[in-house]
């Protein structure tokens, strides 16, 4: 049998990160997790040592400043996990000759399209979350354009961590009534689907840029309703709450949102070997691993 990839992945302690140590079988991959606590990205010397000793076959970069509104007047520590980070990381993979996957976002786009958003697509985000992950992306490529790639994906929840899931079911516990945002449409994305791709790209090793989200697409509205009825069917929940249908104007936030930013998958299911399932099939998968 063939010796496991060695696979150093940042961002170990996040919600992608904790799913892909649980999905990645030991027999074909030696994971080695790297938390914020154990390496910060951005210390360009310490990342270089961390690195050189592991001497990885692979990165995955899940690490990330993920906080959209809050990113908004913490802009310097945004930077420096978003575009910083993976700069130091693909100039080390260039060097070193390992194939680096860095993670992105639907939030790289102004959401102004009426069709899903392909890989190629004009970029302009509305938020500093947006800017510094485009940034990011533009270190990747540049630094390591034979040796990168670059996979965006979209509204990302699981089990884990801080997600949308998780605070619609503690809302939907502790109120009587919610609002939730109509007029921002994506396809919501679990971490364990997006593992499967990922898995998918650590065989074939691309370069260049893909998209990954669940299929289908939805407003934030219906992935609410769609969350309370799965929670409520599988014991998560034990009473149902109304949920009305608002537009974003209703609810401002400190960070401007896309409101359309379904993404194009043709390419990825092209060049990889995996298909997404329905976004809603998936939430009944991670409900009941909750449940
Ligand atoms: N969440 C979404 O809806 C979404 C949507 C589209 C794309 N993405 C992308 O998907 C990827 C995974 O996101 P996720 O949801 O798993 O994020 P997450 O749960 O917030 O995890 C991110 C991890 O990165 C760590 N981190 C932050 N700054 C760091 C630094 N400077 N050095 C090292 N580690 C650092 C965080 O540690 P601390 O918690 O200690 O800071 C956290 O453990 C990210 O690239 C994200 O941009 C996410």
């Amino acid at each position: 049998m063939s010796q496991p990839l060695k696979v150093a992945l940042t961002g170990a302690g996040g919600q992608l990160g904790q799913t892909l140590q649980q999905y990645l079988s030991a027999e074909r991959y030696q994971i080695i997790p790297i938390t914020h606590a154990e390496l910060d990205i951005s210390d360009e010397t310490a990342l270089r040592r961390h690195l050189t000793d592991i001497k990885p076959d692979a990165i995955i970069n899940a690490a990330a400043y993920t906080a959209v509104d809050a990113a908004e007047t913490d802009d310097l520590v945004a930077r420096a996990a978003n575009a910083t980070g993976p700069k130091n990381l693909a100039r080390w993979a260039a060097e070193n000759d390992t194939w680096l996957l860095q993670i992105s976002t639907d939030f790289v786009f102004s959401g102004r399209n009426h069709r899903p958003y392909t890989p190629d697509d004009q970029t302009d985000p509305l938020s500093i979350y947006g800017r510094t992950k485009l940034e990011g992306e533009l270190h990747v490529r540049y630094l390591a354009p034979k040796h990168s790639l670059v996979l965006r994906t979209s509204w990302v929840y699981s089990q884990f961590g801080r997600n949308f899931l998780k605070t619609m079911l503690k809302l939907m516990a502790d109120r009587d009534v919610l609002k939730v945002v109509t007029d921002q449409i994506g396809t919501p994305s679990s971490t364990w689907g997006l593992a499967r791709c990922i898995e998918s790209a650590l065989q074939i090793r691309p370069v260049g840029t893909l998209h990954w989200s669940d299929a289908g697409v939805a407003s934030w509205y219906d992935f609410a309703v769609a969350i309370q009825d799965e929670a409520v069917k599988a014991g998560l929940l034990d009473k149902r709450i109304p949920i009305a249908a608002i537009p974003a104007s209703d609810y401002p936030t400190p960070a401007k949102r896309p409101p359309y930013s379904v993404l194009d998958k043709s390419q990825t299911l092209a060049v990889l070997d995996v298909s997404p399932r329905h976004w809603r099939h998936e939430l009944v998968d991670v409900i009941a691993a909750m449940a």
